[in-house]
């Protein structure tokens, strides 16, 4: 296909997640990360008269872009809602079950490249990193409000980071002398107390810890893949690309959960849990973008995509 998104957002593993995602052409789909509407653009053409698309996403942007793309596409509803409303929203339009949903998660290339936004350690702009805006905490007042010891866990669990409280410590002490609202003196900050070899990588696990923690991002993941189950029909898939391995994780382990039949305990001599299977795991190891979609996206090279179908009620 033509990427006429491309100047927004080049969307990954384009032909392999759809065709993993559509088992019926007149089927209900929701996209739970619309972005520059790359998927549910391709989804749609390969969908008959009949079928129905719910593309949500949480950033106002994302949506007057989705607004104008899809104007005249009576198979499209564009939602402006974060997706861990899915239950909420598909009762609000009287859907009971659906045929499939995609997440493809984090921001998109248009959020990270427009300074003001603040994602980019590359960019000088406000801290500010919320997908949604209208939600009140900034990155600047996450750094503002927590104590050194918070700060450190979050860059330590969100951003896999070994200094996380040298670099948390530099920020207690520069925030007592002035605020930090500028994604330039938060650079600045970690740059103090890294060695130069390691700055790169510093400050993209930083900066990817504050924006998973301002959005809520791993919380609202698990939620949305449980309601998403739950709304899936019999045969109905989930298909969720992912570009770091604390969103493959929860996702490989939530299928996994969901595949299996029992939880009881090893020792337990007969099952008493009464769990079914409710997944069956289409990709027993996740998806990766070829070399060729990597060179055309660098992008693409983190992203991993798992899918699961639903069985079982
Ligand atoms: C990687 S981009 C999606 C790109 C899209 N698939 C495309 O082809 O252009 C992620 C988008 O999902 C949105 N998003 C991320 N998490 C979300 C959530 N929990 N609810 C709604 N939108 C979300 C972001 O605002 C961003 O616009």
């Amino acid at each position: 296909m033509q990427h006429e998104e491309a100047g927004y957002h080049i969307p990954v593993l384009l032909e392999r997640s759809i065709e993993l995602l559509v088992s019926d052409s007149e089927g209900v789909y929701v996209d739970g990360t619309l972005g520059g509407g790359g998927h549910s653009r391709y989804m749609l053409r390969q969908l008959g008269e009949n079928s129905r698309v719910f593309g949500f996403d949480q950033d106002d942007d994302a949506i007057q872009h989705a607004q104008l793309l899809f104007q005249g596409e009576r198979r499209m509803t564009v939602v402006h809602s974060n997706v861990v409303h899915l239950t909420d929203v598909l009762n609000k339009y009287d859907i009971p079950e659906i045929d499939g949903l995609l997440l493809d998660l984090g921001v998109s290339s248009h959020q990270i490249d427009v300074p003001q936004r603040g994602f980019s350690f590359r960019f000088s702009g406000p801290l500010d990193m919320r997908m949604d805006r209208e939600h009140t905490v900034t990155a600047a007042d996450f750094l503002a409000h927590n104590s050194e010891e918070e700060l450190a866990q979050v860059f330590f669990t969100y951003g896999e980071e070994r200094h996380s409280r040298g670099i948390a410590r530099a920020i207690v002490r520069a925030r007592s002398v002035s605020a930090i609202t500028e994604t330039q003196q938060l650079v600045d900050i970690i740059a103090g107390v890294t060695p130069m070899k390691h700055r790169s990588k510093t400050l993209a696990r930083i900066f990817q810890a504050l924006r998973i923690a301002v959005n809520d991002e791993l919380h609202v993941l698990e939620q949305t893949l449980d309601q998403a189950v739950d709304r899936l029909r019999i045969g109905g898939r989930l298909v969720v690309i992912s570009y770091h391995s604390l969103e493959d994780r929860i996702v490989k382990r939530f299928l996994r959960h969901e595949a299996r039949d029992c939880v009881c305990p090893p020792k337990s001599p007969i099952c008493q849990c009464e769990k079914v299977s409710r997944i069956r795991i289409i990709t027993s190891k996740h998806t990766e973008a070829d070399e060729n979609e990597i060179r055309r996206n660098p992008r693409a090279r983190s992203a991993r995509l798992r899918c699961g179908e639903k069985i079982h009620a």
